[in-house]
């Protein structure tokens, strides 16, 4: 990396990522290695500053996350947070106890004494503190320069450019936080704001462009963000010897098979082979009402579905004379760091597909073009791209599609009918301006029926349910209070268009305890 780099060492906190973001906010690249990672790997990313996280443990656990303390002699700026204070006063001679009183929440933080730590900022800040451990002794050569009622807020040894702090400067709950981390970014460590989307744009290329030299890649498209701007960055550098496969699996919404390959190729220029596989998914799928058992015949065939047409263009360019060499997948940083946590692999990496049946001679390399970014990060670099808005913003759409938000069954008709119902939730959020504000908002099928009456006729049909929630991440949301009137337009269209359905109930079910997709 040609780049400044500051170095993250994860010792377990839940807020790791986020410190990484506020420093890509300032167009700084960083990076998140587990605690334990070797000193080597490191130095070798020529750090201009190291960063120590939270963490969950005490520095007297027996299990408690081991850096080598070797970190603290490297002459680098470091930043010691929370748990990183604790570890950085452990090893150079201070002392570290249990707190009388913990600190939970937020705190008022006094500024004691100055330091380019905190420049800029009032000599009272409002924090956000997590710990029971606290700093009683200091190591020789640092001060301490902050503090809240109760115990040491912050302490610096500026000679030997160390600081800690013991809140969190990364959560929003510490609003001066980001002017913390911005001094020690760019003023302590002097690292330059050049990561810019236009950089990494021409970076990536030239190194794809490098790697793949005039081998050829496939792709597979899910019309989402993340492999469309994988599969551009890609076709940027390598142009029409990188082929898309994109597989209609019977559960897209309406329309979408055709209107992704018209976006793909037309707007976007990609090379995409089109896969109508919808009659195989679901005969796969006949009888099956499982959600987990839906899952995994989805992704089994999917895998086999793409295997089949690798093969096709792995064998049609051999006998051109040509090899595919490369597969481009979209993944993201997030899976990356997860499966290298300090805690050990917590979530098996995502991999958008197997490649396990494709021909032993194709031995596939990868080229996973973001496996440095963070989402928002990937929709910036695809705007930066110039591709459209209905890709980059689109709401997330879980693999299985249509499946998991068709309780029971799934047939060809009710796929029919959801596509119906869930065109008509669409349109209408995007009429009212909604479609953006909220992380999904989307129609599911019950498998329930109730009687309702249309003009003088009874009718014994189908219940739909509206699920819409605003989250930030996916990981918690709250279902969303949309207008009355839009409720009442979007439950009347869909009873009344819609053959099959007379009854509309809107979820109002928060995650947790629920989640977001029915199934
Ligand atoms: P839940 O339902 O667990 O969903 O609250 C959280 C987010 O993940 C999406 N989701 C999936 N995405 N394959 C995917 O690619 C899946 O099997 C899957 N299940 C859920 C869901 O749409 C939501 O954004």
């Amino acid at each position: 990396m040609d780049t400044s780099t500051i170095v993250i060492l994860d010792f377990g906190s839940q807020y790791t990522q986020l410190i990484a973001r506020r420093i890509r906010e300032f167009n700084v690249f960083s990076v998140v290695l587990p605690c334990t990672v070797a000193l080597a790997r490191i130095q070798a990313l020529n750090p201009l500053g190291l960063i120590l996280s939270g963490g969950p443990s005490s520095v007297y656990d027996p299990d408690a996350p081991a850096a080598d303390p070797a970190i603290l002699t490297l002459g680098l700026p470091i930043l010691g947070i929370c748990y990183g204070l604790q570890f950085m006063t452990h090893h150079l001679g201070g002392k570290v106890e249990s707190a009388a009183s913990r600190e939970y929440g937020h705190a008022e933080v006094e500024i004691i004494r100055d330091s380019p730590l905190f420049r800029g900022l009032s000599s009272t800040l409002s924090v956000w503190m997590s710990h029971g451990d606290h700093a009683a002794e200091l190591p020789s050569g640092f001060k301490l320069t902050a503090q809240t009622a109760n115990a040491t807020a912050a302490i610096a040894d500026e000679a030997r450019r160390m600081w800690a702090v013991q809140f969190h400067p990364e959560v929003a709950h510490t609003p001066q936080g980001t002017e913390i981390l911005r001094n020690f970014v760019l003023d302590l460590c002097g690292a330059k704001p050049e990561w810019t989307p236009e950089h990494f744009i021409q970076s990536t290329i030239a190194r794809v462009r490098e790697q793949v030299g005039t081998g050829h890649a496939i792709c597979g498209l899910s019309g989402g963000v993340d492999s469309s701007v994988a599969a551009v960055l890609v076709s940027k550098a390598i142009g029409d010897r990188l082929t898309c496969i994109f597989v209609d699996n019977g559960v897209l919404r309406k329309e979408e098979f055709t209107s992704v390959q018209r976006t793909m190729r037309e707007q976007l220029g990609l090379n995409v082979v089109a896969v109508d596989s919808a009659a195989r998914f679901l005969a796969k799928l006949a009888g099956v009402t499982d959600p987990e058992a839906k899952r995994k015949i989805i992704g089994s065939e999917f895998i086999a579905v793409f295997d089949d047409e690798a093969k096709k263009i792995f064998e049609a360019e051999r006998s051109a004379g040509e090899e595919v060499a490369w597969l481009v997948q979209g993944t993201l940083y997030p899976d990356v760091i997860e499966s290298s946590s300090v805690h050990g692999p917590s979530h098996t990496i995502k991999s958008h597909h197997n490649v396990g049946g494709l021909p032993a001679d194709m031995k596939l390399k990868l080229i996973e073009p973001l496996r440095d970014l963070f989402k928002d990060e990937v929709r910036r670099i695809g705007r930066d791209l110039g591709m459209p808005a209905e890709i980059i913003d689109r709401q997330p759409f879980p693999g299985p599609g249509l499946a998991v938000r068709i309780l029971g069954e799934v047939t060809s008709e009710r796929v029919a009918i959801l596509q119906e119902a869930d065109a008509i939730v669409t349109a209408e959020i995007y009429a009212a301006g909604l479609e953006r504000k909220l992380w999904q908002s989307f129609a599911v099928l019950l498998p329930v029926k109730s009687v309702g009456v249309m003009g003088d006729q009874r009718t014994y049909a189908s219940t739909c349910v509206l699920r819409a929630v605003e989250s930030e991440d996916g990981m918690t949301a709250d279902w969303a209070p949309l207008p009355y009137d839009l409720l009442r337009r979007i439950s009347s269209r869909i009873v009344s268009e819609v053959r099959g359905i007379n009854r509309v109930v809107y979820d109002i079910t928060s995650k947790p305890p629920g989640t977001i997709e029915w199934e």
